[in-house]
């Protein structure tokens, strides 16, 4: 926008118009089938809506479906008094049309470059349907496997916390804003989101500025950094302060210290949520204290439109205030290249162009497959064969039918575009035949006779690949679990199944760490599969049948037992930490479950074997210290390893965690091959937030692993001066 423009507008604006820029609504036409929106959507008719951007009562709308239906939208909104054109938001969290591995599933390849591409792709098919805003990346940490949404996240950890959220703003955003493929990011929820209490969502989060800082704020630094254009508050409170109303967190700290320009977008109602929560005494109260803590834009609940006039003829809201953040809006609506054509995004003919192309699709699978974590393969089940030597039992809920595959929070993947497990599997077999396909159980309800067709099923067959875990709608928002355990009835099945003797193959669908017991446990092989999207089967059947070798590494830490929630590798040491070996009493440790955790955090196997030898650890000196290791891949097939880097200061003013990843690379070996992996660890890597919460390195002895895992590894110790 030419200079002094937008000043222009805000001077020729009414404090209603005002208001209406500041608020955004659900779309009165849904994004995919109804019954996948937000299901305390509360829309105005289709009507409604439309006289809504003709008066300029909004600013923009968010799920809406389709390139006409923005069309439309927009048609109106530019004959408005104003003329301000409309900004169409989305959640397009894991892919539009064509649907990429959940977030989480995608953290576990460890490979941020990738969820950089996907989002790219995600911005391409969305801008396609005039979508600009997307409310994506979800940068939370997640660390209790009870809470739901740990899947739309990056796990456990902060480094891949920050790296997964920088890819992603990227990928999203582009070659810049005023592109018309480019879709502006939106890194949420500010913040802790993932800290409430019990894993409970929506739950109050009760914290140390300490951990804050150095926990849950560096992702959001991160996707700040990487110049994501807006923020939204969390829904929950922090220490006493619902996040929509927390001057400290929205101005203090994001304007004043960070320094950010763009824009703050509320989630769905959390102003108004202000009342229920015992912040606010009535809407007019919560707009006022929203606004005022530094909530630019209110989403759904209406009340800027109702009440902001009313406070600033008050002089309880200062217009300067008001006109602040109308700027923050008109100057994203500018960046995005919507006055200088509202239609950017919306040419005819190319939302149907630009969607489930092959190219996407492509990168799809090649998502799926790289988000794959091998647990075990025990005697080398794995990789089966698809000569038709083998006769394969396929058994369980999720073995066929195009359900559960694109996974939680998906407003516009259709099932129907997804290929199913038993579909895959059967295009990479010579003889398809060869594959008998039983449910045996339903996710969360046996079915009658459903164990008895799974034991002659298996009984026929030479192996049992079981297709088990949790449904899409187990995880995701509002879906807090109190045991992350399987299902009864599917446990039931993999008991009676594993009773024939025959070898079993678990696949297991998670939106969340699991806690394996029993038979699943004792599987032959465990590979987790998450929610892998469009191409669920394709990329499922090149692991399983070893077109590919598994590379993923687990995001999130797998327990013993559920009541080890919530649980990270990078926990503190206690005074009392349990010794290896013998129980021995008066010891941090449970009575029922061993120390750590059952698949650590960073665990995942290949189809080769990889060896970790020969350790070097120089000095510190000039750019910082060199630490090697050589990785060899004994085994017959080119394989990916995860090679991670870890650190602990073993004595320090404010006590460390156990282990901290600062480094990791993906290497490429080859049958037979190896490499010595080098890491540079500089003294910033080492900087930790003092007592006084300013960054400081800790001198004196620090220990370092290169690994496989977060409980594995060589380890040395340098000396830091
Ligand atoms: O973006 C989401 C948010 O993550 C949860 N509440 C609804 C928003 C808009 O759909």
């Amino acid at each position: 926008a030419a200079p002094g423009f937008i000043d222009g507008l805000i001077a020729r604006m009414t404090l209603e118009e005002k208001a209406g820029q500041l608020s955004i609504m659900a779309s009165a036409i849904g994004g995919g089938a109804a019954t996948k929106l937000n299901p305390i959507t509360d829309t105005a008719s289709v009507s409604e809506q439309l006289a809504d951007a003709r008066a300029g009562r909004i600013s923009g709308i968010f799920n809406g479906q389709g390139a006409d239906w923005h069309r439309k939208l927009q048609t109106e909104a530019v004959k408005s008094r104003l003329g301000i054109p409309m900004l169409f938001a989305a959640d397009v969290i894991h892919g539009m049309r064509t649907v990429f591995p959940v977030p989480l599933g995608e953290a576990a390849s460890f490979d941020p470059g990738l969820a950089m591409r996907t989002a790219r792709a995600a911005a391409t098919e969305a801008s396609a349907a005039g979508i600009a805003l997307t409310f994506a990346p979800m940068v939370d940490i997640a660390r209790d496997q009870r809470w739901g949404r740990g899947v739309e996240a990056a796990g456990e950890d902060v480094l891949v916390g920050q790296r997964f959220a920088a890819a992603r703003v990227k990928g999203f955003q582009g070659e810049g804003l005023d592109r018309d493929d480019a879709v502006a990011s939106c890194a949420k929820h500010f913040a802790a989101y993932g800290a409430g209490e019990a894993g409970l969502d929506y739950n109050s989060v009760d914290i140390s500025e300490h951990t804050l800082r150095e926990t849950y704020f560096p992702p959001f630094q991160a996707a700040l950094g990487a110049g994501a254009a807006s923020i939204m508050p969390s829904f929950n409170e922090i220490n006493g302060v619902p996040s929509s109303g927390n001057h400290w967190l929205l101005s203090d700290v994001l304007r004043g210290e960070w320094n950010f320009r763009g824009l703050v977008i509320s989630d769905y109602t959390a102003d108004e949520e202000m009342i229920a929560a015992g912040f606010a005494k009535d809407g007019r109260d919560a707009a006022k204290k929203a606004i005022l803590a530094g909530l630019d834009m209110s989403m759904q609940s209406g009340l800027y439109q109702k009440y902001l006039p009313g406070l600033v003829k008050a002089g309880e809201v200062p217009m300067a205030r008001v006109d602040e953040a109308v700027r923050r809006v008109l100057e994203l609506k500018a960046q995005l290249g919507l006055f200088a054509d509202p239609f950017n995004r919306l040419p005819p003919g190319r939302e149907q162009q630009r969607i489930l192309t092959p190219i996407a699709r492509d990168l799809s699978r090649e998502a799926a497959q790289k988000s794959i974590v091998l647990l075990r393969n025990q005697g080398g089940i794995l990789p089966l064969k698809a000569d038709g030597a083998q006769k394969i039992a396929l058994i369980g809920p999720f073995a066929a039918g195009q359900h559960d595959l694109i996974g939680p929070w998906n407003v516009y993947g259709d099932d129907a575009q997804a290929i199913d497990l038993a579909t895959g599997m059967r295009a990479a077999m010579r003889d398809p035949s060869r594959l008998s396909v039983t449910p045996g159980s339903d996710v969360e309800k046996p079915i009658p006779g459903g164990i008895d067709a799974a034991l002659a099923a298996a009984q026929a067959a030479d192996l049992v690949v079981l297709a088990i875990g949790e449904s899409q709608e187990m995880s995701g928002e509002a879906q807090s679990r109190t045991e992350v355990v399987l299902p009864w009835p599917q446990q039931r099945l993999a008991e009676a199944v594993a009773a024939t003797g025959k070898p079993v193959i678990v696949l297991l669908k998670n939106g969340r760490a699991l806690a394996l017991e029993g038979a699943v446990l004792d599987a032959q092989a465990i590979l987790v599969t998450w929610f892998l999207g469009s191409e669920t089967g394709h990329a499922l059947a090149d692991i399983l049948f070893g077109t590919v070798c598994p590379s993923g590494r687990l995001p999130v830490s797998f327990p013993y037992e559920s009541g080890q929630e919530p649980l990270h590798y990078d926990h503190k040491p206690t005074g009392r930490p349990a010794p290896d070996g013998p129980r021995q009493p008066y010891k941090a440790q449970y009575r029922t479950a061993p120390d750590g955790a059952r698949f650590p955090f960073g665990h995942g196997l290949t189809y080769g074997k990889i060896d970790y030898t020969g350790l070097d650890v120089g000095k510190p000196a000039g750019e910082g210290l060199i630490v090697s290791a050589t990785i060899r891949n004994s085994g017959d097939r080119a394989a990916e390893e995860v090679v991670q880097l870890y650190v602990h200061p073993r004595v320090s003013t404010i006590t460390q965690p156990v282990r901290r990843l600062i480094d990791w690379r993906r290497v490429n070996l080859a049958p037979g091959g190896s490499e010595n992996v080098e890491f540079t660890i500089t003294r910033e890597m080492l900087m930790r937030l003092g007592p006084d919460l300013k960054p400081m390195a800790e001198t004196g002895t620090i220990d370092v692993w290169i690994a496989p895992s977060a409980e594995d590894g060589l380890k040395g110790s340098f000396e830091l001066t």
